[in-house]
């Protein structure tokens, strides 16, 4: 089974995607399922037909499901929830703070991400689709299984055997007690993370396709995208830029935009290269119904399967030794263009001389170089090799 993510800015046109691109493969009679998180509606906006929470038929082989956040984080994370809310209760938080401070980063939409875990274990689909906002934050959650590791694992399962020992000393050490069923669910809970974690991170199984506009905003908040997942080894394998003013439209009305829209397109090649690109227009009216749909997938995909993986690998490399980092990044720049690099916060800022003139480009940093100074930068055979070396204090120790 196959999952392809489309993941982007809201609005840039993930869940029109993830219908189209479905509709393109249930064509082909394999049978296909597009989940949604979204507010309930969507799906049966974009395919004009009832959908509940569970797998409704749109039309041949093409399945579709309204995931309900709520609902998932009630049965996934509920009791764990109430018990850590419980704990940071008796340590004196009022109730409603307890329970924020106990909600994982961005759970309503990490947890809905389980579903695939669900799915997956019962089969029946060639793939599944989905759209999902993009989120770092919310992908921190699948290391929570190697974090905890199996050592921890095994002391919730000896604690599961002394719930009952554990009542006794509860007025003594003044926290509540975990009950069996707390964990039973956490166990649950890793066991299903681990599940999520192993099919996410194969390049075989999971596709991560990111969807931009041809606008500063959504370019840029996927680019920390695309270096996040490639940190926790989830394979992005296409990015489509969606909305672009077609060529038949000649309004002078439209000019300027057609201007910054190609602008952003270089832009784009550059921040998500080595992934291959994708255009899709603006259409005439709103995306939406089978129809249309299917029309999308055509321009998109040609005569592509949309299931085939379009790319394998990571966009960047790391080295380290002691005291420095070597950062190494696939650009289209070439050596023979002059390239200036400067840091700018969790950023760098790529200046090219190159033959269409000035280009820049900002490369978001992993954490790990946060407290380390940046030496020096230099393009090596279409990759830029960007060397920091930790800080020394006075004393010639590293900090
Ligand atoms: N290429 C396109 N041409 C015309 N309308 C589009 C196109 N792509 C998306 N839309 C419309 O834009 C709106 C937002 O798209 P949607 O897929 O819901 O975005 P997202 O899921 O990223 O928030 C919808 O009304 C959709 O029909
Ligand atoms: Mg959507």
């Amino acid at each position: 089974m196959r999952v392809l993510i489309y993941t982007g800015k809201g609005g840039t046109g993930k869940s029109a995607l993830s219908c189209a691109t479905a509709a393109k493969v249930a064509e082909t009679r394999r049978d296909v399922l597009v989940m949604s998180s979204d507010p309930a509606h969507t799906l049966m906006d974009l395919f004009e037909a009832e959908i509940g929470p569970k797998p409704t038929k749109v039309t041949d082989h093409l399945w579709a499901l309204q995931v309900d956040p709520l609902k998932e984080v009630k049965e996934k994370y509920g009791i764990i929830q109430e018990y850590v809310a419980m704990v940071f209760k008796a340590k004196g938080l009022d109730e409603t703070l307890a329970y924020e401070v106990a909600s994982l980063p961005n759970m309503t939409s990490f947890l809905s991400l389980l579903k695939i875990v669900d799915i997956f274990e019962e089969g029946g689909y060639d793939a599944i689709i989905l759209d999902t906002v993009p989120s770092g934050e919310a992908l921190k959650n699948l290391y929570l299984p190697t974090l905890m590791g199996s050592m921890s694992r095994k002391l919730l399962k000896l604690a599961g055997s002394l719930v009952g020992a554990a009542k006794v000393v509860e007025p003594l050490v003044k926290i509540p007690a975990p009950s069996k069923q707390v964990i039973e669910a956490d166990l649950k809970l890793l066991d299903r993370l681990e599940k999520l974690k192993e099919i996410l991170t194969d390049s075989k199984k999971t596709s991560l396709r990111l969807v931009a506009n041809p606008d500063a905003f959504s370019i840029g908040n996927l680019r920390r995208t695309y270096m996040t997942a490639g940190l926790y080894g989830i394979n992005a394998d296409l990015a489509v830029i969606n909305k672009v003013l077609p060529d038949e439209v000649s309004d002078p009305y439209f000019e300027g935009w057609r201007k910054t829209q190609a602008k952003y397109l270089a832009e784009a090649e550059i921040s998500f290269y080595p992934l291959p690109i994708r255009k899709v227009r603006l259409f005439k009216e709103e995306l939406k119904g089978l129809r249309l749909l299917r029309k999308c997938a055509e321009e998109l995909f040609e005569d592509d399967d949309p299931l085939r993986v379009f790319y394998e690998g990571r966009p960047f490399s790391v080295e380290q030794g002691e005291g420095w980092m070597k950062f190494v990044i696939k650009t289209p720049f070439l050596d023979k263009e002059r390239c200036e690099v400067e840091r700018l916060g969790e950023e760098i800022m790529v200046k090219v001389d190159s033959e269409v003139g000035e280009v820049r480009s900002f490369i978001p940093l992993p954490a790990i170089t946060y407290n380390m100074k940046l030496s020096r930068a230099k393009l090596i055979g279409g990759e830029l090799h960007i060397i920091f070396e930790a800080e020394v204090d006075e004393r010639g120790r590293i900090s």
